[in-house]
């Protein structure tokens, strides 16, 4: 099947929040709901000190924990009302895992995730509800998170069975048929299942889905990564348009560095368990300062041939250490040409060392890796 066209026109305005949703809907939450980008509201979601480590076992019937799997490690990250922060590493930096903690599918096992001020771990009853219909996920992969045995409408429309005031029983299948509008595919697929659509139409029902639950803050883990690239500039425009419309906040992870720069306010860039940069996009592109986010950058491709030549080569050597035995000091060490022998003994803060912006090194130093134009 092939790419839907941009179908929204028509019910992109019955959907459109500035006239709070559909007649019978209640208003989404929150004040900021129309042409968010670039002005940044009060912080949403601080994740502070968040640690979660998995037990590594050894036997079947008398199970004994030999170690621990340290996923995540000590990750603090802010998201204002409106914003994008993109959050970016290799495979297995724990980036999924971040996500899982963030909308309360794992538990930490340290550090506290504040949602408005309140620590998620202390939610109950309809406080947690409430985070758990405000903040919504976004999968990787578009096959596996949607039920094979459900139709696309009541795929969208699942979260009302918990959230049963969010949507009157009455206008349920308009309000679902809007949605699929609003997202670009056709309201009278409603009854068709998910492998009747494309990749990058399954992504837009799981858009669709996380939409109707009216959330403020949707983690978006890798939605473009299983998709090719002319659909993932689509999938991308698309989130844009619906964070203008419903000023929606994103944490938006990928591990390409070119991804998220077109969508991110402020990027994050994580290595084996925690954060080790973070700036607006203009600081983490134009002057990266951690060894690692400057060997990621090196590895973006230029389309623009005359650039080419321009950018810095940076290859990195060796694989990344087991996140069940990591490093001591700083993690990157293994890898960095940089290190020094106090890189063995102190692990570095991520703290601004003169560069404008955080960077957990402690020989930080901004460096040009690609030309500061190149979109
Ligand atoms: N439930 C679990 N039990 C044990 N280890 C786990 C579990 N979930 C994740 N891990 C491990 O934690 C580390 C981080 O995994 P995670 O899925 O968060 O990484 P990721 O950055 O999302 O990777 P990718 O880019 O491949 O999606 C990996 O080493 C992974 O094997
Ligand atoms: S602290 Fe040392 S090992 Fe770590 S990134 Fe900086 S120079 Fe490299
Ligand atoms: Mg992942």
């Amino acid at each position: 099947m092939s790419e839907p066209r941009e179908h929204g026109a028509t019910a992109a305005s019955s959907l459109s929040t500035s006239s709070p949703s559909t007649p019978g809907t209640p208003a989404p939450a929150g004040p900021a709901r129309a042409g968010a980008r670039g002005a940044m509201g009060e912080s949403l979601l601080e994740v502070r000190g968040l640690q979660k480590h998995f037990p590594l076992t050894q036997g079947i019937v008398f199970k004994r924990t030999i170690g621990h799997v340290r996923a995540v490690d000590g990750v603090d990250l802010t998201l204002r009302r409106g914003e994008t922060v993109g959050l970016v590493g290799e495979s297995g930096c724990g980036k999924s895992t971040v996500s899982k903690l963030i909308v309360a599918l794992e538990r930490p096992t340290a550090g506290s995730i504040l949602y408005k001020g309140k620590d998620v771990a202390r939610m109950g009853g309809r406080a947690l509800k409430a985070y758990r219909r405000e903040v919504q996920i976004i999968f990787q992969d578009p096959y596996a998170s949607l039920n094979p045995r459900m139709t696309v409408g009541d795929i969208v429309a699942e979260g009302w069975a918990v959230h049963d005031d969010v949507a009157p029983r009455k206008g349920r299948l308009k309000r679902t048929q809007e949605l699929l509008d609003r997202v670009g595919l056709n309201p009278d697929y409603v009854n068709r299942y998910p492998h009747q659509f494309s990749g990058g139409q399954r992504q837009r029902i799981g858009i669709a889905r996380a939409l109707a639950l009216q959330p403020e803050v949707i983690v978006c883990d890798e939605p473009v990564s299983a998709l090719d690239v002319s659909v993932q500039a689509q999938v991308v425009n698309l989130l844009e348009d619906l964070q203008d419309e419903f000023g929606l906040s994103y944490l938006f992870i990928a591990h390409d560095l070119s991804v998220v720069r077109h969508i991110s306010d402020r990027v994050a860039v994580m290595y084996l368990g925690s954060i080790v940069e973070e700036g607006t996009d203009e600081q983490v592109y134009a002057s990266p300062s951690h060894p690692y986010t400057q060997a990621l950058l090196s590895s973006v491709p230029l389309h623009e041939p005359h650039l080419r030549g321009q950018k810095d080569r940076i290859l990195l050597q060796g694989d990344v250490p087991s996140p069940a035995d990591p490093p001591s000091g700083c993690r990157f060490r293994t890898r960095c040409w940089k290190a020094q022998d106090v890189c063995a003994q102190e692990a570095p803060a991520l703290v601004d060392r003169g560069q404008g912006h955080p960077s957990a090194c402690h020989f930080a130093e901004a460096r040009m890796v690609v030309p500061v134009d190149v979109e």
